[in-house]
């Protein structure tokens, strides 16, 4: 056992006591992080002269000295070490000798980390963003292809009134586009540096945050020692838009799974994307598209356990906080590779057009269209609905759809049936009338995928600058 705090204590710690108390085991993800963290405090302690320039060089060529060597598989991480940041000073210590003693000047392992969950979680939130553009990418790229694509649109599950594939899809869009600027949204408000705050009073050492902080990438240092070692609001947030993110995946997923039902049979998902079942040869289900669906149990879980865990910690630093990590790495793993496969199925999903348009002609998808003919005609809505609804309950005996009576069948309701009737309820009538903005007339549909293929360049290009301000140190 190679503790930071040996000094006080007399007794040995008990094992049980050491292996529960230890985060090695998982915050050795933080390695690359934390290495960066002090990387910059070292520049800045020779800057501020608490620690000489020779000294800085010697930390900086040790820290890069460890982490080359974990990489390679020369150290390896032991269960010997409490937690990653005790595991860097004791084998910077063990390589440079007394410099590597005054790493640690000015800092607690509170702030320090602090400091490497809000870089790891920075890194996360940019990645979930790019997963993110390119499936609304993906998604556009599919609007374009099925403009003309027509099928059902549902309430309650039943059908209500014809949309396009194109619409369809659309809706999505605007749903990621929202989970892409919440990642934006919560960059900004977390790119804040908490290094400095020590313990949870500061320190006496004259450091300089704001030189750490632009070392880092962030756009200021924090304002309050105590917040800095508790926040991890930006966690908390994170894990919500990435709830909310998972909810959008997973009612996606559901409706690929119906439409993937042989009733149904709109998609043919890819073999690459299926599963066969061990007994029923004739099986290939949707197995990925569950499993997204699946999946968002456990980011929900993720959230509620760090909602719970942060509810009652008084101010400062408490060891509860220990917990933040394992569910985070669990929420980003699970979700960047829900975004991945979820993009990549949906992109080599088929598509049966045909049956989509037959589903869309049936069930009396054009009903209100023929309620507005009426309408057009000088027939009062509330009137136009009742026979209308009338018409509807003859077809249901005839088992036929309303554009297959004769006109003088229709006349038989009402006089003001014309021939134009069958016109006006044709899918391509009842799709390309409706151009008020964000319905599915495919003139108002490419207007708005112009509209979002500028949201996705501009947004794109503003990611990369981010990405620079990232890579710098
Ligand atoms: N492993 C600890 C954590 O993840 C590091 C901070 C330890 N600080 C302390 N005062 N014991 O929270």
């Amino acid at each position: 056992m190679a503790q930071l705090w040996g000094g006080r204590f007399e007794g040995e710690i008990n094992q049980l006591a050491w292996d529960f108390n230890a985060s090695i085991t998982f915050d050795k993800r933080l390695l690359d992080v934390d290495i960066k963290g002090s990387k910059a405090h070292a520049t800045m302690l020779a800057h501020q002269n608490i620690i000489s320039e020779e000294e800085k060089d010697k930390i900086i060529a040790g820290l890069d000295t460890i982490l080359g060597q974990v990489k390679s598989g020369k150290l390896a991480i032991t269960t010997s070490y409490e937690d990653v940041h005790s595991f860097v000073e004791a084998n910077l210590i063990k390589l440079i000798g007394d410099a590597g003693k005054k790493l640690h000047t000015g800092r607690s392992r509170n702030d320090q980390v602090a400091l490497d969950v809000r870089l790891f979680t920075r890194e996360a939130v940019k990645n979930t963003q790019e997963g993110l553009c390119h499936l609304i990418n993906v998604l556009i790229t599919m609007q374009k292809e099925n403009l003309d694509t027509y099928m059902p649109g549902f309430t309650h599950l039943q059908k209500a009134q014809p949309i396009t594939l194109a619409h369809h899809l659309g809706a999505y869009v605007e749903m990621f586009k929202r989970d892409a600027l919440r990642m934006s949204d919560i960059y900004k408000r977390m790119n804040y540096c908490p290094l400095g705050a020590g313990a949870l009073a500061g320190t006496t050492y004259p450091l300089n945050r704001d030189e750490v902080a632009d070392i880092l990438g962030f756009t200021a240092p924090t304002l309050n020692s105590m917040d800095s070692v508790s926040d991890r609001d930006y966690v908390i947030e994170y894990l919500s838009a990435l709830s909310i993110m998972q909810m959008h995946l997973s009612r996606f997923s559901e409706e690929i799974i119906i439409w993937n039902s042989n009733e149904y049979q709109f998609v043919i998902i890819d073999d690459a994307y299926s599963t066969g079942s061990s007994i029923m040869p004739q099986k290939k289900n949707p197995d990925i598209a569950e499993l997204v669906r699946g999946k968002t149990g456990r980011i929900y879980g993720d959230l509620f356990g760090l909602l719970t865990t942060m509810k009652g910690i008084p101010l400062a630093y408490n060891k509860d906080m220990q917990e933040d990590k394992e569910g985070l790495f669990d929420a980003v793993d699970t979700s960047l590779n829900c975004l991945t496969l979820f993009t990549d199925m949906i992109r080599t999903m088929k598509f049966n057009k045909d049956i989509m348009k037959k589903s869309a002609m049936k069930g009396f998808t054009n009903a209100t269209d023929a309620a507005d003919y009426l309408v057009g005609k000088g027939v009062p809505f509330r009137d136009a609905h009742g026979i209308i609804g009338r018409i509807v309950l003859y077809c249901i005996e005839k088992g036929v759809s309303i554009d297959e009576l004769t006109l003088s069948e229709l006349k038989e309701f009402d006089l003001h049936f014309e021939e134009d009737i069958f016109d006006a309820v044709s899918l391509e009538t009842c799709v390309g009338k409706r151009l008020t903005k964000g319905a599915p007339g495919k003139a108002v549909m490419t207007k708005v995928i112009e509209e979002n293929e500028q949201f996705l360049a501009k947004y794109v290009e503003l990611e990369n600058l981010d990405k620079n301000i990232l890579n710098l140190g």
